[in-house]
C-alpha cells in the first residue's frame, strides 16, 4: 500500500491580493509536496482561501461591493496565484462553499455535544487585522502586541473551553517533540500554554459574514474556528471517507510565524474537544521583508509574485526564495540579492553545467548518448547522499536540500575542467572523451531528477534533453539501474538557466 502523505497552505485572506509572503508559504508546501510524490508517496496538497470574517466584510463595505463579491474577486487571485508559481495543489478549498459550511458546523457540534462550549457574554478586545482577542494585559501603547487596531466588543457570544487542554495539550507537547517546528518557535508555543489559557470565544452577534452556529442562527462562527474547518472540511468531514482515513491526521500545517498560535494551540484543542486526531506537524516559516522593509500596505512595497515571475523567471523566483534563507528565519527580498544567487548558482553552475555538457555531446557525439559507464569516483555525485537531502526536506531545510544540489552540480564542474574533454578531443582521445562526457551527463540527470520539487520546469526540460522518459523521473530512478543508456539519440540541447543582468528595474532582465 502506498503511503500518504498531507500538507496543506493556510487559506488565505482575501481582502487582499497575493503578495510574495503567499507565494513563499505556498512554494513551501508545494516544493514538500512535490518531493513526497517522487518519493513514492500519495500526497493531498490543500490550499484555499479564508473568505469569512469581520476584516472581509470590511473590505468589501470600504468598496462597496459585497463580501461574496470580493470573496470572488480575490479568491480567483489566489488560484492564479498557485497557477503562476505552479504550485501542484489537488485541491483549492474555499470557505464558502457548502462542503465546508456543513464541515466546520459538524466540527463545532461534535465539540458542544463533548461538552466543550458554552454560552456566554463577551466584554473585551478585538483586532479586526489579526482577527484575533486580546486581554487587556497584553496591549502594548493601546494596540495588539501585533501592532494591529484593537476595538471593545462586549456581545452574546459562546464560548469554548480552551481552559480544560492546558495540561493535555502541555502532555501532547511533552510527548511529541516534533509537533512544532523550529524548536525555538515550540518553546514560544509551550511558554504560551503554560501562561495559562482562558475561555475563547467562538462566536459573533454584531455583524453576520460567517457561518451560522448549528442551532443559534444569532450567531456566526469566529472566523478562525471556521478557518482552520478547512483542512478538515477538503477531506469530507464528517462522512468517514477514503480521504479522511487516508490523509487524517495531516502530515504538515505549514504557516507564517503570526499564526502558529492558533494552529499549535487552538486548533489541537478543538481537534481534541472534537476526538479527532492532531496534524503530526506544524511548521512555521520567517517573514520576509522588501530591501530591509516591513511589507506593508501604507509603505505600498508589496510585492505581487507576478512580477517577479515575469522578471526574474519562475524557477529563479521559486529558487530564490527557498534558498535565500533558513526556512523558519526571516529573511529580507533584495533585487541584487536574487540577481546573484540566480547567476552563481543557476546560471553559472547548474546551467552552465548542462550547457557545456550537452552541447559538447551534440557536437561531438553524433547528438547520442556517448559510450561509458559510471565509474569515475571523481564525479563526486556517484556518492549522491539521498538519505541526508530525505531527511533536510523532512526538517524543512530547504537551503540544505539546495546546498547539496550545488555541491553536486559544482563537483561535477570541478570534473570536467579536470578532465578538460575538449582536450582530448583535440588530442584525438575520442573514446575517453566519451566516457567523460558519459559520467557528466549521468550526474545532470541525478541533479536534475533532485530539482524537480524546487525548479520543476528547467529541471524537467534538462531531463527532456537528455531523454529520459517521463515516467523515468522519481527518485527510485536515481539508481544505477536507471542510468542513461549509451546510443540513445538526444534532441539539440538548450540552455536553461539563462543569466539575469542587473540594470533593469521593471521587467528586462532576462537575457539569455
Ligand atoms: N487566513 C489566515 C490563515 C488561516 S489558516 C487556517 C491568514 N491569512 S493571510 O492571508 O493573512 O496569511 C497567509 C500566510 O501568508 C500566513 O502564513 C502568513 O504568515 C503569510 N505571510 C503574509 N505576509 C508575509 C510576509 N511578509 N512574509 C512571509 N509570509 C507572510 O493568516
Amino acid at each position: 500500500m502506498k503511503k500518504h502523505f498531507y500538507i496543506t497552505t493556510p487559506i488565505y485572506y482575501v481582502n487582499d491580493k497575493p503578495h510574495i509572503g503567499h507565494a513563499y508559504t505556498s512554494v513551501a508546501c508545494d516544493v514538500l509536496a512535490r518531493f513526497k510524490r517522487l518519493d513514492g508517496f500519495e500526497v493531498k496538497f490543500l490550499s484555499g482561501t479564508d473568505e469569512h470574517g469581520q476584516k472581509v466584510e470590511k473590505s468589501a463595505a470600504a468598496l462597496d461591493i459585497s463580501p461574496q463579491a470580493m470573496a470572488d474577486r480575490n479568491s480567483e487571485h489566489f488560484r492564479q496565484m498557485s497557477a503562476l508559481m505552479n504550485i501542484s495543489n489537488d485541491d483549492f478549498i474555499r470557505t464558502t462553499e457548502s462542503r465546508h459550511k456543513r464541515s466546520a458546523q459538524a466540527l463545532w457540534r461534535k465539540m458542544q455535544e463533548n461538552g466543550y462550549i458554552y454560552p456566554g457574554k463577551y466584554a473585551g478586545w478585538y483586532s479586526v487585522r489579526d482577527e484575533a482577542y486580546y486581554a487587556e494585559s497584553e496591549l502594548v501603547g493601546g494596540k495588539a502586541p501585533t501592532g494591529a487596531e484593537v476595538e471593545w466588543v462586549e456581545e452574546p457570544s459562546y464560548f469554548f473551553k480552551l481552559s480544560a487542554f492546558e495540561a493535555p495539550l502541555l502532555a501532547y507537547y511533552d510527548a511529541n517533540p516534533e509537533f512544532v517546528g523550529p524548536v525555538s518557535r515550540f518553546n514560544e508555543v509551550k511558554s504560551f500554554v503554560r501562561g495559562g489559557l482562558k475561555d475563547l470565544s467562538i462566536s459573533r452577534t454584531t455583524f453576520s459574514w460567517g457561518i451560522p452556529v448549528p442551532g443559534d442562527e444569532e450567531h456566526i462562527m469566529y472566523v478562525w474556528l471556521d478557518a482552520l474547518a478547512n483542512y478538515l472540511s477538503a477531506l469530507g468531514y464528517p462522512d468517514n471517507t477514503p480521504d479522511l482515513q487516508n490523509f487524517w491526521p495531516a502530515d504538515v500545517h505549514m504557516v507564517g510565524k503570526d499564526i502558529l498560535r492558533f494552529h499549535a494551540v487552538y486548533w489541537p484543542a478543538f481537534l481534541m474537544a472534537a476526538g479527532l486526531e492532531l496534524p503530526k506537524r506544524i511548521f512555521a516559516h520567517g517573514w520576509w521583508t522588501i530591501e530591509g522593509e516591513k511589507m506593508s500596505k501604507s509603505l505600498g512595497n508589496a510585492i505581487a509574485p507576478e512580477a517577479l515571475v515575469e522578471e526574474f523567471g519562475l524557477d529563479q523566483t521559486r529558487w530564490f526564495l527557498m534558498r535565500e534563507v533558513p526556512f523558519g528565519n526571516d529573511g529580507n527580498f533584495s533585487r541584487e540579492a536574487l540577481i546573484a544567487r540566480v547567476n552563481s548558482e543557476l546560471a553559472n553552475n547548474i546551467g552552465n553545467l548542462a550547457q557545456r555538457t550537452l552541447s559538447m555531446i551534440s557536437k561531438n557525439c553524433d547528438g547520442k548518448v556517448p559510450h561509458g559507464r559510471v565509474q569515475d569516483s571523481d564525479v563526486g555525485i556517484r556518492g549522491i547522499d539521498f538519505d541526508a537531502i530525505r531527511e533536510a526536506l523532512q526538517n524543512c531545510e530547504f537551503d540544505k536540500y539546495t546546498n547539496h544540489a550545488i555541491k553536486y552540480a559544482s563537483e561535477a564542474n570541478e570534473y570536467i575542467d579536470r578532465q578538460a574533454p575538449w582536450t582530448l578531443k583535440k588530442e584525438g582521445k575520442l573514446e575517453e572523451m566519451g566516457k567523460v562526457l558519459y559520467s557528466l551527463a549521468e550526474s545532470i540527470r541525478k541533479i536534475s531528477i533532485l530539482l524537480q520539487p524546487i525548479t520543476p520546469d528547467s529541471a524537467s526540460k534538462i531531463l527532456d534533453q537528455l531523454a529520459i522518459p517521463p515516467d523515468r523521473r522519481t527518485f527510485a530512478h536515481l539508481s544505477e539501474q536507471f542510468a542513461l543508456k549509451p546510443g540513445t539519440p538526444l534532441p539539440p540541447p538548450e540552455p536553461v538557466f539563462p543569466r539575469l543582468s542587473a540594470i533593469s528595474e521593471s521587467g528586462e532582465g532576462a537575457s539569455a
